[in-house]
């Protein structure tokens, strides 16, 4: 029989691996998948365009993690192997949400496959703009738990304000999406917490750069990092300060905030919403 001892090293070790999330994008949203038009019929003008304009930004943005990993191998000698390895995992897991929102994109849109390749193929990749938060393995690390977390909650709007209007296979996606993100946003924090303890008084200010730099970034630099901040007015103003502080409190760094605090950053209906978002479902 498993003594205490051994039953809580297995919980610290299980906590102490980074780990992937497995799923079949061909099996949630085949390639040539086509949505039922009643799904069409019973969203409203409104929520179709802004959902099509939201895909239209996201599908690249996913894409751009590929330019934000090369950066990162080309100095692959500063890196740990266990950051490249999670690195590698992460890369795998964007690129497959790179491909699902591109057959979203089509099945929502309607967008040709070559136009977005052409679309991406013709984007500017800036890592100047983000060197500070690229210093090395720690900040990087740091920023990405701040951006992974950052997914989550927004991606759980977007579920909740379009995915789950297009039928199962589209609202999976939109699932599949947030658990994937949580996963990264915790990888990095197991991350931190095996190889950097001895830096986390650095935590703290740094998330507060990390923060102040995408506020004042003018646009986003198709870098991957920081790609929240174009869509900040749908989001409470204190959407940064409390995942700031769940961030905290997985590193042992503070109290998480609670509940209603949490709920708020995807239910908040920003003050000049007409038609209310969250219904009786
Ligand atoms: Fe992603
Ligand atoms: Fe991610």
């Amino acid at each position: 029989m498993e003594t205490l001892d051994q039953s809580h090293f297995k919980q610290t070790a299980t906590r102490s691996r980074v780990n992937q999330n497995h799923w079949d994008l061909d099996a949630v949203l085949p390639l040539g998948y086509q949505i039922a038009p009643n799904y069409f019929d019973r969203v409203t003008d409104e929520v179709h365009q802004n959902f099509c304009r939201l895909l239209s930004r996201d599908v690249y943005s996913e894409g751009d993690s590929q330019s934000l990993y090369d950066h990162i191998i080309n100095r692959s000698n500063e890196m740990s192997p266990a950051f490249l390895a999670m690195l590698d995992l992460w890369l795998t897991d964007e690129l497959k949400h790179y491909e699902a929102l591109r057959r979203t994109n089509h099945c929502i849109a309607g967008i040709s496959f070559d136009a977005m390749d052409q679309q991406f193929a013709d984007r500017v990749h800036e890592i100047e703009p983000i060197a500070v938060v690229l210093v090395d393995e720690f900040t990087f690390l740091v920023t990405l738990m701040f951006d992974e977390i950052g997914s989550v909650y927004s991606y759980r709007r977007d579920l909740w304000e379009y995915y789950r209007h297009y039928g199962p296979a589209i609202q999976r996606i939109g699932h599949h999406l947030i658990q994937d993100e949580g996963m990264h946003f915790n990888n990095a924090a197991v991350l931190l917490l095996n190889q950097y303890r001895d830096r986390f008084d650095e935590v703290p200010n740094l998330l507060t750069q990390i923060e102040s730099l995408e506020t004042h970034l003018k646009k986003y630099h198709k870098t991957f990092f920081l790609d929240h901040a174009q869509e900040q007015y749908r989001f409470p103003p204190c959407f940064n300060a409390v995942l700031i502080r769940l961030i905290l409190a997985r590193l042992g760094l503070g109290q998480r905030p609670d509940r209603l605090e949490l709920q708020e950053l995807w239910q908040w209906i920003p003050h000049d919403c007409q038609t209310p978002i969250f219904g009786d479902e």
